[in-house]
């Protein structure tokens, strides 16, 4: 690529102007967006001249779509998820592919604050009696915050986040880890599930979709919960077995509950959404909006849109979620080489050869490997010339070779 032409980035899905503003203030990016996802084969002939591709949810980037796409250094996922990319073979084009796992925190966090609320309150039951016109004025299983024990089940970005706004509302916060977690202001950890259900009003779920946290809520962890109590689920659908639930709320264990994720969610909002669910007044439920909200979408765009400039920039592949990663600092010389290739051993003494033979040298060098794949950034002295990169890209085993 020569250094007049300019970088080409397609951003498909109507992503957000804050990544396109973060292109723009590099000049070198030519960026070209549509409002939906493409078809496949629009996408096929789209992608052939595309350097970066950023997708959301919809696009599914296959093989087929990776083996068209022979200008592609990177993919940004501007979302959570990334299984719409298949991982593995873009990692074997030494593609690495990003996303933005923490960009919704406060979102969900903010909504579970609402969630516990309304809950005390009992409003999902008196909005939707209000609605058929009956008029439930009563203070019966209705309760403030402030003092209510807070038992949050997972305390990591958003666990803690809500740790830090629940103790601002009054409540009084405990949470379960299974790794051990520093507690944010006066929250207090305890040592197992049992306990923290036993003592909770209210239980909020904030763990990962597991196979150790599949039905982590089930007829056994309803039986340790308070009667009275309500749960949260903002999680993920499977963390909660919807049968043990429907169970607890009919013999009235569980006063009410608040869901945002099921076990199985319908694919587009055309969809019809079904649930047993659905025939409770006190359970609150939402269509796995916890994290949709246009700040959320805002810091997507711009953490996203970065990860992919500091790639292009720098090498760095810190938060790739597919490739090893490298954290290098900025970049002030133009003699930086990005090194992908197979693990295999000696691969890093080969490309030292090459330097000793040439006589040039190493500034620094990081190489970070996993059971696939080698990542090097290496600054040279001096020029850094079309035909070393030949060379060098030469090695057997070499994915790609570029100058960053
Ligand atoms: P995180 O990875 O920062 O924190 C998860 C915490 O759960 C970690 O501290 C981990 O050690 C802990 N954990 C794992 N297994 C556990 C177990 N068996 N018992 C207790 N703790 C356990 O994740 P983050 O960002 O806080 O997200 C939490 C959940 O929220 C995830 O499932 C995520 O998919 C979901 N989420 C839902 C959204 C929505 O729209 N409703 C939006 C964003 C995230």
């Amino acid at each position: 690529m020569s250094n007049t032409q300019k970088i080409k980035v397609l951003l498909l899905e109507g992503i957000n102007q804050t990544a396109i503003n973060i292109f723009k203030n590099y000049k070198i990016f030519e960026v070209e967006t549509f409002p939906k996802a493409l078809p496949e084969n629009e996408l096929l002939e789209k992608i052939k001249d595309v350097n970066f591709l950023g997708i959301r949810s919809r696009t599914q980037v296959t093989k087929d779509v990776l083996a068209a796409a022979k200008n592609l250094i990177s993919v940004g996922c501007f979302c959570i998820g990334t299984n719409q990319v298949d991982l593995d073979a873009a990692k074997s084009r030494g593609i690495p592919v990003f996303n933005a796992p923490f960009s919704n925190t406060r979102s969900v966090a903010e909504l579970t604050i609402g969630s516990i609320i309304h809950l005390l309150r009992g409003i999902p039951e008196k909005n939707l009696k209000a609605h058929r016109g009956e008029w439930a004025k009563t203070a019966k299983n209705s309760f403030e915050a402030r003092r209510k024990k807070l038992g949050i089940v997972g305390y990591g970005n958003i666990g803690s986040q809500l740790s830090i706004l629940a103790s601002g509302l009054g409540m009084h916060v405990y949470y379960y880890d299974i790794e051990s977690k520093l507690s944010h202001g006066n929250a207090v950890p305890v040592d197992s599930l049992e306990e923290l259900l036993k003592i909770s009003d209210v239980v909020t779920l904030h763990v990962p979709a597991l196979e150790s946290t599949k039905n982590l809520m089930n007829a056994t962890r309803f039986a340790q919960m308070k009667t009275g109590s309500f749960l949260i689920n903002y999680a993920r659908g499977n963390v909660v077995d919807i049968d043990a639930l429907v169970e607890n709320l009919e013999s009235g264990k569980i006063l009410g509950a608040a869901l945002d994720v099921y076990p199985t969610e319908p694919k587009s909002n055309k969809d019809e959404f079904k649930s047993p669910l659905l025939a409770f007044d006190n359970v609150l439920l939402s269509p796995h909006i916890g994290g949709s909200t246009q700040e959320a979408q805002e810091n997507i765009g711009r953490e996203v849109a970065q990860k992919l400039v500091n790639f292009y920039k720098d090498g760095t592949t810190a938060w790739a979620v597919n490739f090893p990663e490298i954290n290098v600092e900025t970049l002030v010389k133009n003699s930086r080489i990005l090194h992908v290739h197979n693990n295999i051993p000696g691969i890093l003494g080969q490309i030292n050869k090459i330097f000793l033979e040439k006589n040039i040298n190493v500034e620094a060098q990081i190489l970070k490997t996993d059971e696939n794949i080698g990542v090097a950034v290496i600054d040279i002295a001096g020029e850094l010339t079309s035909e070393l990169l030949k060379n060098l890209s030469t090695i057997s085993g070499t994915i790609r070779v570029r100058k960053i």
